[in-house]
């Protein structure tokens, strides 16, 4: 693992924009793994600037989505597809037909099934994540198999907390129960990884990612045995590392 802490989370954000990037300039028909959330709100901000300044384009690239609630269509403002448009695919030359998030409503095993296809046939050259405070990634909560390909998850309390503060005004009801998530397996298949997380609410998982055993119960453990990952942290989900 290439591990680097920035001061804080417009550091942090900077330096992931960075890789991000690079690999976009270097190969612009990358297949990107991306990610919602509020920790990469501020990098896909960079992007876009940098879109506009520098013409960074994205119009062979194609996109690829971690997760998404189910019950809420796209349409819907706290869907992650809302989210995506909102933060990154509308302000950048992404072609509409080459984004695939995954579909949260209707046939939800038709909609896991198809999106398993899609990621055995298209490698993913970069995937981002974050992580949860109880060390999901993706929506693979603490106890899912490493084996796990795409499926549907039951969100555990602790994140449907997490979400209703960040993202549903502090409604806990309002919080979709289930979602539909790639899986481990999908996600170590990625070329590489690149594992952006901020603030002290994230350092007891940061910790026990980098410093912990392989554990099912702490999901982001697993990424110890991906070839290349690179964590970028600020000082304070940095700040209980030992070693
Ligand atoms: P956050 O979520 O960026 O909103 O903290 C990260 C995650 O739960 O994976």
């Amino acid at each position: 693992m290439k591990l680097i802490i920035c001061e804080n989370y417009e550091e942090a954000s900077a330096e992931a924009a960075k890789v991000m990037l690079e690999i976009i300039k270097n190969k612009p028909n990358a297949n990107l793994g991306l990610a919602t959330g509020s920790t990469p709100v501020k990098m896909y901000e960079l992007m876009v600037e940098d879109h506009e300044k520098n013409g960074t384009s994205y119009k062979d690239i194609k996109s690829y989505n971690l997760d998404e609630y189910y019950g809420l269509e796209h349409t819907h403002p706290q869907s992650y597809y809302y989210f995506m448009q909102k933060h990154l695919f509308s302000k950048v030359d992404i072609k509409p037909e080459n984004v695939h998030v995954p579909k949260g409503s209707g046939d939800i095993q038709a909609s896991c099934d198809e999106y398993n296809k899609l990621l055995a046939e298209n490698v993913i050259d970069i995937q981002l994540l974050g992580i949860g405070s109880n060390g999901h990634i993706g929506f693979n909560e603490p106890g899912t198999s490493f084996d796990a390909v795409t499926h549907v998850v039951d969100l555990k309390q602790s994140t449907i907390e997490d979400n209703a503060r960040l993202f549903f005004d502090g409604k806990i009801e309002d919080v979709p129960k289930q979602a539909i998530s790639m899986g481990i397996s999908n996600i170590m298949k990625a070329k590489s990884v690149l594992l952006l997380a901020c603030g002290k609410g994230k350092a007891d998982a940061v910790k026990k990612m980098i410093e912990g055993p392989v554990t099912e119960e702490l999901p982001a453990s697993i990424l110890q045995q991906h070839q290349d990952v690179t964590v970028i942290l600020d000082k304070e989900a940095a700040s209980l590392l030992t070693k």
